[in-house]
């Protein structure tokens, strides 16, 4: 059993599939690992750490994947990558298929069964496979850092001989992993912190962690949560009153992070350009929702933006990226996680239970076809 680990190829990811610490359990499971020369660099991960780990390192991306039974990625493999996959193989990655069918059509052309790891089911066995929450919840965590980082001031309340410095005010509008993180972190660096979002189990948890919770907390309100967990998209009315209530909270903020995502929709707009000009001078916005179009009107994609009246509104992309040790380490365990069920312990090899509802999840191609229901139909 062989498994694969080619150099991301992907605009700047700097994460990779495996660490050290996965390639001694793959071994330990009966398996050869081959990690491409680089892979871990931008991860601060060394050739000879993978090789001292038991990994055999390959000189290029075709000598890793070379006869390989499991291949590990970050990101969907590129199309230049696609013809390089070992037919049969398994390939797990985050696949980021929606508005990426023709790719997903060219992974099964290309006779491999691909696994997008991000379709993972959010049950209790799951957990530890869960790459949207381990990457959301450092994105959360460097969010503030990056916001800290733009904004010209100190964070927490400091009395000196020269003055007193006034603690930050934080507002994070949006309320799962990453915002729940960026509370938590924003309250350690000092700041004083509000939430909004509109899931009302939302309301506890942002108390609970000590800031306070700003929300129309209307019927529309108490509805809003899915069977799944997830916010639904909210009527017009009710985001008029949103907007009405956040517009004169959003004045006096310092820093305001936003996290707010809706399954399968673009992100909800929260902050008009007109908010963002009723900021003072030096205030900063964190959009991590700029890679579905944004919570901020002005957020650009990639880009640090400063508007006319001084606000600077940071849009990076793969913030998960920004923190790459860490963001490996975890989403590597993740991947060791799942990739450790599809293998017969004992005999040490590939096993796959394709009636497995985490198989069944997350498995897009088998055998030459789109086979996951999200996709089927369309290719
Ligand atoms: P997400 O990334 O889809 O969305 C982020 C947040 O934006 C959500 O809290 C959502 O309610 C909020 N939002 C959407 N529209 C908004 C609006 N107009 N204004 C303000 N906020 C808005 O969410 P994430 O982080 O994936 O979490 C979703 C759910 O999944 C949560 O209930 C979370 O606790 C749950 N979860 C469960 C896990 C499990 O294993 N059982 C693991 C991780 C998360």
């Amino acid at each position: 059993m062989r498994i694969a680990v080619p150099a991301e190829t992907q605009g700047a990811e700097t994460r990779v599939a495996v660490t050290p610490e996965t390639v001694r359990k793959f071994i330990g499971l009966g398996a050869d690992v081959a990690v491409e020369k680089g892979a871990g660099l931008a991860s601060g991960i060394t050739d000879s750490e993978y090789e001292a780990a038991g990994a055999k390192l390959a000189g290029s991306a075709a000598e890793a994947l070379a006869g390989a039974d499991i291949v590990l990625k970050v990101r969907r493999p590129a199309e230049s990558e696609i013809a390089g996959l070992p037919a049969g193989a398994l390939v797990v990655g985050i696949m980021d298929p929606y508005g990426s069918e023709a790719q997903v059509e060219a992974l099964a052309k290309a006779n491999v069964s691909a696994f997008a790891m991000e379709f993972m089911p959010r049950i209790t066995r799951a957990q530890v496979m869960d790459v949207l929450s381990s990457q959301a919840n450092l994105a959360g965590y460097r969010a503030v850092v990056d916001g800290a980082a733009e904004y010209g001031r100190a964070l927490p309340m400091m009395m000196t001989a020269a003055g007193t410095v006034p603690a930050a005010k934080i507002f994070i509008m949006g309320v799962g992993v990453a915002g729940l993180q960026a509370i938590a972190t924003a309250r350690r660096m000092g700041a004083i912190v509000t939430a909004t979002d509109v899931r009302p189990a939302t309301k506890e948890q942002v108390e609970s962690l000590g800031a306070k919770f700003l929300a129309v907390e209307d019927e529309e309100f108490k509805q809003a949560q899915t069977a799944g967990g997830y916010a639904k998209e909210m009527s017009k009315e009710y985001q008029a009153k949103q907007a009405e209530l956040t517009a004169s909270h959003i004045a006096k903020q310092d820093i305001v992070i936003t996290t707010a995502l809706i399954p399968g929709r673009p992100a909800p707009k929260l902050i008009s350009a007109a908010m963002v000009e009723s900021m003072k001078p030096g205030s900063v916005i964190v959009d991590l929702a700029v890679e579905r179009g944004g919570n901020c009107e002005l957020a650009k994609p990639g880009e640090v933006v400063t508007t006319a009246n001084g606000v600077k509104i940071v849009g990076h992309l793969n913030v998960p990226g920004r923190l790459p040790a860490t963001s490996s380490s975890l989403y590597a365990k993740n991947l060791f996680a799942f990739v450790e069920t599809l293998i017969d312990k004992a005999e040490k090899k590939l096993a796959v239970n394709w009636e497995d509802e985490l198989v069944k999840a997350t498995c897009l191609t088998k055998d030459g076809a789109v086979i996951h229901p999200n996709f089927a139909a369309k290719a």
